[in-house]
């Protein structure tokens, strides 16, 4: 499902909205600090929250796992994200989850942050993650790594992101 979506500004304030319900379910008892993420594939919102772990390093991101109900829905591009957390201060993403959407994601895909107070940053994932690591270094070290190469499913922006570099 590659379809690209039109105008995905537009549709931010809803993003936002879906990632304060999902923030609603975090699941922190150790941090305390909720949570909420929604992502735009297909038309589509996916939204979840992060959910931790009593084994910390378990802890996931909620915007990891709203990227990864989009992916188990068979989508492979993010066109939006809208993530909410922070109560004064938006609280932007972790640097993991902007490796994240640095897979699925075209650079200037927006990102907004906001904190529950409505205060927001609105960014791109190509701002948030430059010059990032990605299929074209696994290329560029292998010309044709079979992970790549024969999985049909890879992610559509990144594989076009390395050929375009390549040229
Ligand atoms: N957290 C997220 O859900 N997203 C981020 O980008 C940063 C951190 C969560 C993980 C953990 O449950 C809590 O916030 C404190 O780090």
């Amino acid at each position: 499902m590659l379809r690209r979506v039109k105008r995905p500004h537009s549709r931010l304030s809803a993003l936002l909205r879906a990632a304060t319900r999902a923030r609603r379910h975090a699941y922190a008892p150790y941090s305390g600090f909720q949570v909420g993420a929604a992502v735009l594939a297909g038309g589509r919102i996916f939204s979840a929250c992060n959910v931790e772990n009593s084994a910390y390093p378990l802890c996931v991101c909620a915007e990891r796992n709203a990227v990864g109900s989009a992916v188990a829905a068979g989508h492979r591009r993010i066109d939006a994200v809208a993530i909410v957390a922070g109560e004064g201060r938006p609280a932007a993403p972790c640097g993991g989850c902007r490796q994240v959407f640095a897979e699925f994601c075209d650079p200037d895909a927006p990102v907004v942050y906001a904190s529950t107070a409505g205060r927001s940053v609105i960014t791109t994932a190509g701002a948030l993650l430059p010059d990032s690591f990605g299929p074209a270094d696994l290329l560029a070290a292998a010309p044709r790594p079979a992970g790549i190469v024969r999985d049909p499913s890879r992610s559509a922006a990144r594989i076009r992101g390395a050929r375009k570099r390549r040229k």
